[in-house]
């Protein structure tokens, strides 16, 4: 199981691509009518989706699995009774499955025999999406639920989040203990530290300063940048998160505390609070499509 991609709504599509090209680093991956694709260097056909809509929203939230996983999903999803239905996808590399409603209201899909395409080269380039984080009203019960409905496992939790993996990587994805559901943040995988601080750099180029960082996580270890985007949603330039065992031993709270005055390993970095909330409100899911019976 792979985090491919995430599809987001929002009014102007183009201004959102331009600035993910331009200034973020990524590179265009077609235009299919209104909906702007961008792809990183690595083998994904897109990594993010810009339909239009007056509204803001995130339409989905893509992983890549194989039919044993998708199976699986599809038994837990129909016994668990959350809506879902049956796609195709028309997104670039095609690919079909499910897409699902957690009970928060995430909108997960679900793609097997989903397309990859050549690596580009480009030291500076975004690879792939590393981990996309959800704002939940109960962060417990989202982790449970995906790990009895989805297989998915959590990694740990502090006392912010709730991290999850669907493969050997810490965190695909987090349930943030906010109170309310919405798009938390899309984390870019660069290539090592150096394209991460590279990345910072073509932001300043821009007149842009991280929101939160540079800094390096506890859970998951992973370097991090976080920029509010002027198309609203909270993204962040990240290394890689750590791999985990099988049989890694999820932390509590307790686990994972900062001395005084400190947020992140290093004790360097700050943290833009209210901008960060604000920008984090903005991405609500809105399910533009009706639940079908699943044949399973
Ligand atoms: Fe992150």
């Amino acid at each position: 199981m792979r985090l491919r991609s995430i599809e987001l709504a929002l009014p102007d599509p183009a201004a959102a691509a331009a600035f993910m090209t331009d200034v973020w680093g990524m590179a265009p991956a077609g235009v299919e009518g209104e909906t702007h694709y961008l792809r990183g260097s690595g083998t994904f056909p897109y990594l993010v989706a810009f339909a239009r809509s007056e509204r803001e929203f995130v339409r989905s939230t893509t992983f890549v699995c194989d039919a044993d996983d998708l199976a699986a999903i599809a038994a837990k999803v129909a016994a668990a009774g959350w809506p879902a239905r049956a796609v195709t996808s028309s997104d670039p590399g095609g690919g079909e499955g499910y897409v699902v409603e957690l009970p928060d209201g995430e909108l997960l899909r679900f793609l097997v025999g989903a397309g990859e395409v050549a690596p580009i080269a480009g030291a500076d380039l975004p690879v792939k999406l590393t981990h996309v984080v959800f704002n939940a009203s109960d962060a417990e019960a989202s982790g449970h639920a995906v790990e009895d409905v989805l297989g998915f496992t959590v990694s740990d939790r502090t006392k912010g989040m709730v991290f999850v993996r669907c493969n050997d990587s810490h965190h695909s994805t987090a349930f943030a203990r906010a109170g309310f559901a919405s798009l938390n943040h899309v984390a870019f995988e660069m290539a090592d530290i150096d394209a991460v601080m590279r990345g910072i750099g073509r932001l300043r180029d821009h007149g842009a300063v991280p929101a939160w960082g540079p800094g390096r996580h506890g859970p998951g270890a992973n370097v991090y940048a976080y920029y509010i985007a002027p198309f609203g949603p909270v993204i962040e330039f990240s290394t890689a998160v750590e791999k985990v065992p099988e049989d890694y031993v999820a932390g509590a709270p307790e686990d994972w505390t900062w001395p005084p005055n400190r947020i992140d390993q290093w004790g360097i970095s700050d943290k833009d609070f209210d901008g960060l909330r604000q920008a984090e409100e903005r991405f609500r899911f809105h399910r533009e499509w009706d639940a079908e019976p699943l044949h399973v």
